[in-house]
């Protein structure tokens, strides 16, 4: 009987002639060979703000991310910029008092939205803040468009979106971000925004958003998911796209640039790395973000806790798949662990 692990029951000829574990054989070989790498640039950090008085609210879905107070922001985004990380994703909580059908509260100039805007383009100039465009977090019935007769109405959602767009961009944001898939924003928000002298605003579609189940914590933090009751749809199916579908993704993201976008995102991240990539193959020329969404982070924050899995490396490693799959940017609720453990501060 043949020992297979016994080196003498190897003759010559089956002495492998390729032995791509040369080149794993030592740390700085291993360096000098690596095709991809994760730097603090590719870190957008999401941050949610909120009313309230204390500093910072915990999310409980979410363990080690807050509902920030206003000051609580300005501290948090400074130390984030300090780190390296190049821009924010801001989204505001507000309370259920101020949401109604036509999400006036968010045409408010001086409501928490702008206010948090301003105050932290006013403590940290040079880094980026990205605003989010959808009605969800001021509406009464939790949807990103205008309910009508039982529907999202597309058209009827377009301008109350450019008007939120504008409120951001007089607020003092660098970045536009749609997050709602109403046809046509991209370009109705571009129009409006130029119209009004901020044809310097760039625009981040939120061109590839699937109805996913994996938003739920983000929900959970704005309380902003779709209210069950009669005569408002359930779920966001009618406008986020279905998980099934890819060729379709790639439709999203024609329309978008030929709309003016400035920069394509896909959403969810980890579920769709092949969507990143399948687009990235097909539109050389747009950066790609991915965003690594609020239930992907639950996922591995309670796998850590429970001592399943070692957070930094398997963190480190879900995000480096982002930029393997082709992603340019990546927006995580990792992102401020992820600069400390890069700067090796952690
Ligand atoms: C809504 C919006 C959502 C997220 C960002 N913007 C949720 C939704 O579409 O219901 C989710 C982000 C996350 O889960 O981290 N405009």
């Amino acid at each position: 009987m043949t020992i297979l692990h016994d080196p003498t029951a190897l003759n010559a000829s089956s002495t492998p002639t390729h032995r791509p574990r040369r080149l794993r054989r030592t740390a700085a070989l291993r360096r000098m060979v690596e095709e991809h790498r994760l730097s603090v640039d590719d870190l957008i950090a999401p941050l949610f703000v909120t009313a309230s008085e204390d500093e910072r609210t915990p999310i409980t879905s979410m363990p080690g991310q807050y509902r920030w107070s206003v000051d609580g922001l300005v501290r948090e985004a400074t130390e984030l910029h300090t780190l390296g990380i190049p821009a924010i994703a801001l989204f505001p909580a507000i309370p259920d008092a101020l949401k109604d059908a036509s999400a006036s509260e968010g045409l408010n100039p001086d409501g928490l939205y702008p206010r948090a805007i301003r105050a932290v383009k006013a403590a940290c100039p040079g880094l980026m803040v990205i605003t989010d465009v959808a009605l969800d977090p001021f509406s009464s019935d939790g949807h990103d468009g205008l309910v009508r007769d039982g529907i999202v109405d597309n058209d009827a959602t377009l301008a109350a979106m450019t008007q939120l767009a504008v409120v951001q961009a007089e607020a003092g944001a660098d970045v536009i971000a749609p997050s709602d898939m109403m046809d046509g924003r991209v370009r109705a928000i571009r129009t409006a925004l130029d119209g009004q002298g901020f044809s310097s605003v760039s625009i981040l579609s939120y061109a590839v958003k699937y109805a996913s189940s994996f938003y739920g914590p983000f929900r959970e933090a704005l309380d902003s998911a779709p209210r069950q009751r009669a005569g408002i749809p359930t779920d966001k199916k009618t406008y986020q796209m279905n998980p099934a579908n890819v060729r379709e993704a790639l439709r999203e993201c024609e329309l978008d640039v030929d709309e003016g976008a400035d920069l394509l995102m896909v959403k969810p991240g980890l579920p769709y790395l092949d969507v990143i990539r399948y687009l990235r193959d097909r539109l050389p020329t747009h950066p790609l973000v991915a965003y690594n969404v609020s239930g992907e982070y639950a996922m591995l924050k309670a796998a850590a806790q429970n001592g399943w899995l070692d957070e930094k490396p398997a963190v480190l490693e879900a995000l480096l798949g982002f930029k393997r799959a082709g992603a340019d940017l990546i927006l995580t609720y990792h992102a401020r662990a992820a600069a400390e453990w890069l700067a090796g501060r952690a």
